[in-house]
């Protein structure tokens, strides 16, 4: 097989015309208008459950025998730190048994739940509502155990499920591109399953989900001294046809959409291409791909300002990095003795926390200072693009910490513009030289942190709770599906403080219901240059002392099909 790259490859694409553009950034403006909650109404949704129709939440295909993956004996003997360093992670080969262990640790089902009447699981990455609409998909490029292909992960049975089988000469060509060992992974979503529940707001919460997930899979792949090389150069299309979606019979308002695509490869090897040659692609789409999907509900309501909002999101080939990550220290602050996969698989959201529990300010500072990109430390280096998202903190009880409005500056190239853009009234004054954490007001902040975080009181009760606030309206004008990237990004913001919560002996909880301007007035933006996307708990958990919890695989034990067909996948 010749490969071709031509000079400007994706120019199709790229080159969207001019009015096109401003029409995706109007749809995309659009969409994020009419799905904010306010005080007085929430985004549109039927108000209702209809639990009749609720989303199967594992995706299985039809006609395909599940190849089981080997669960682990023995987690990588890895502390709290080799979470985000990628120093002391030694490399595995990319056996059967490794690629197991990565997903073991990234997707995988963390234990079940139950009380009278349901029954339903949790798994590693969390996901809004529980509802988890992203479905991941490897493709191998060597033979290992399976002969090379794309497959789809089954959470559920803890498998791979072979749609496509990849021809020897096609695997050598792909290794050859990519210079290195390693194998191609990608994740979707079926936003039906989240607008189940949540209607037009949905696809803000697959988004976020998408973020979780892609941190999820890069803390995990740096524990085998793997590293996930962001694909940013192949377009949605492409992706869509590498897996073989435009030979997929669908069930109407169940297709999955595609996300991300990223080559994994040893940590220590760096410059991966970040494209596809399209004869590549070409080639892979030409394939027979097999496997029925199988239906997630009897019934739908198409919400069409998704399909539209998606459309207009769509990511085109070629988009830029931006510039490398900074080689910053750690805070040198509280370490967790926590081993890093029992932090994974411990993660949990707190469904109340105490309002008494408190944090160390060091602790505290620890905590945020994870959430900065470093070049060559997990999950951050993945490489979506420039940092777009600072942190809005409500702080209630942080030792050594006064209560009050902060903000975190995760770049402070904008601080200028933002305080420009804030309250003028705001100090801006920094409690500690060494983090870019700024004080605005000073003064208690539960109820207002509560409110804003539709009524709930978790944003209250919590030793903090916050507002990610992202670089609106310039990313959009820049390239509408950076909508979906600055969603991805508190998503992979938010799995570092699920982790660090754990690390730290307390517990968190992402918020994806907010009331959107009620944000901004605190902060007393008047337009829509920055725009509070997801926001976050960290406290003392309160158990639910009515809920029982089984092992992850304990159903596999039994005659699977038949008990798993029976089980009712719903959380209370
Ligand atoms: C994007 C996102 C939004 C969420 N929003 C809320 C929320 O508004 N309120 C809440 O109590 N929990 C919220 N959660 C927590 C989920 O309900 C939780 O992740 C899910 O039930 C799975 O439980 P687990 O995180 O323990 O695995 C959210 C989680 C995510 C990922």
């Amino acid at each position: 097989m010749r490969i071709i790259e031509p000079p400007l490859l994706h120019d199709h694409v790229r080159d969207i015309p001019g009015r096109q553009q401003s029409r995706n950034v109007d749809a995309v403006i659009r969409y994020h208008e009419e799905t904010k909650h306010h005080f007085h109404r929430n985004a549109r949704s039927l108000g209702y459950l209809d639990w009749a129709n609720q989303p199967n939440p594992f995706r299985l295909y039809d006609g395909l025998t599940p190849v089981k993956l080997p669960f682990a004996t023995k987690d990588p003997h890895a502390f709290y730190m080799d979470l985000y360093e990628r120093t002391r992670n030694q490399f595995r080969h990319f056996s059967i048994e490794n690629l197991s262990l990565f997903l073991e640790l990234s997707l995988s089902i963390s234990a079940w739940k139950s009380m009278p009447g349901s029954t339903w699981a949790l798994r590693i990455n969390p996901s809004s509502g529980n509802l988890h609409p992203t479905e991941s998909y490897v493709i191998l490029l060597q033979q290992s155990d399976t002969d090379p292909g794309v497959f789809h992960y089954s959470p559920l049975l803890h498998a791979l499920e072979r749609r496509t089988q990849f021809p020897q000469k096609l695997c050598e060509y792909l290794r050859g591109h990519f210079h290195t060992d390693g194998f191609l992974f990608s994740l979707t979503s079926i936003f039906w399953r989240e607008a189940w529940k949540y209607g037009e707001r949905a696809f803000r919460y697959c988004n976020h989900d998408v973020g979780h997930a892609i941190a999820s899979a890069s803390f995990a792949a740096n524990l085998l001294g793997w590293k996930m090389t962001y694909l940013s150069d192949v377009s949605d299309e492409d992706i869509a046809r590498i897996l073989g979606f435009h030979r997929t019979q669908w069930v109407q308002c169940e297709e999955e959409h595609p996300e991300i695509l990223c080559y994994v490869h040893p940590s220590e090897v760096k410059d991966i291409p970040t494209n596809l040659p399209s004869e590549l692609v070409s080639r892979i789409s030409q394939l027979r791909f097999q496997g029925q999907p199988n239906r997630l509900s009897d019934d739908h309501v198409d919400w069409e300002i998704i399909s539209e909002v998606a459309k207009a999101t769509l990511k085109p080939g070629l988009s830029s990095q931006g510039k490398p990550l900074p080689d910053r220290p750690f805070y040198d602050g509280e370490q967790s003795r926590l081993e890093a996969p029992q932090i994974i698989r411990q993660r949990r959201s707190a469904v109340a926390l105490d309002g008494v529990t408190n944090i160390s300010k060091s602790q505290f500072l620890t905590m945020l200072d994870k959430t900065l990109p470093r070049d060559q430390c997990a999950p951050f280096d993945f490489k979506l693009g420039p940092v777009r998202v600072h942190l809005l903190l409500f702080v209630h009880r942080v030792r050594g910490v006064d209560p009050g409005l902060y903000m975190f500056l995760r770049d402070e190239a904008d601080f200028e513009r933002l305080r420009a853009a804030c309250r003028s009234e705001f100090v801006w004054k920094r409690p500690d030289e060494k983090v870019p954490l700024y004080l605005l007001w000073e003064g208690p902040l539960m109820r207002d942190a509560a409110a804003v975080s539709c009524q709930q009181e978790i944003a209250g009760d919590g030793a903090f709770s916050l507002g990610m606030i992202a670089d609106f309206r310039r990313s959009i004008e820049d390239a509408p599906f950076l909508y979906r990237h600055l969603y991805w990004e508190t998503g992979m913001v938010g799995q570092v403080l699920y982790l660090e919560a754990e690390a730290h002996g307390v517990r968190a909880t992402g918020i994806g219901c907010f009331f959107d301007d009620p944000v901004h007035h605190t902060m007393g933006l008047k337009d829509d240059q920055f725009q509070s996307l997801y926001h976050f708990t960290v406290g003392g958990p309160v158990e639910d002392e009515r809920l029982q919890t089984w092992p992850p695989y304990s159903h596999l034990k039994e005659d699977e099909r038949a008990r798993v067909q029976q089980m009712k996948f719903d959380e209370p």
